[in-house]
């Protein structure tokens, strides 16, 4: 079981606790602004980029290559961005604060 914590882009933050599938899937199931999963989870649309915080991003790792060039395409992309439909809900992720990209 992981508390996750998100902060939209109105400074709106919502705890939700999640027990598997991705952090996408639990975004769009707790309908978290700004989250919008529109492909799927098929990494193809970057509506579910969040970006990590710094010090928490040990806890969820670096992007695999297919994510890496998507997020290329997007204007907000930091060296901290993410695509929540890439992250698995584990208990890893326990505490983690994501905010949800422009
Ligand atoms: S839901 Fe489309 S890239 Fe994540």
């Amino acid at each position: 079981m992981a508390l996750i914590t998100f902060i939209t882009s109105d400074n709106e933050t919502k705890i939700v606790e999640g027990h598997s599938g991705s952090v996408m899937e639990l975004a769009v199931n707790n309908k978290i602004k700004g989250i919008d999963g529109d492909c799927g989870g098929v990494c193809s649309c970057a509506t579910c980029h969040v970006h990590v915080q710094p010090e928490q991003w040990d806890k969820v790792g670096t992007p695999n290559e297919m994510e890496s060039d998507m997020l290329e395409f997007d204007d907000n992309v930091s060296k901290y961005s993410r695509l929540s439909c890439q992250m698995q809900v584990t208990d890893n992720l326990d505490g983690i604060i994501l905010k949800v990209a422009k």
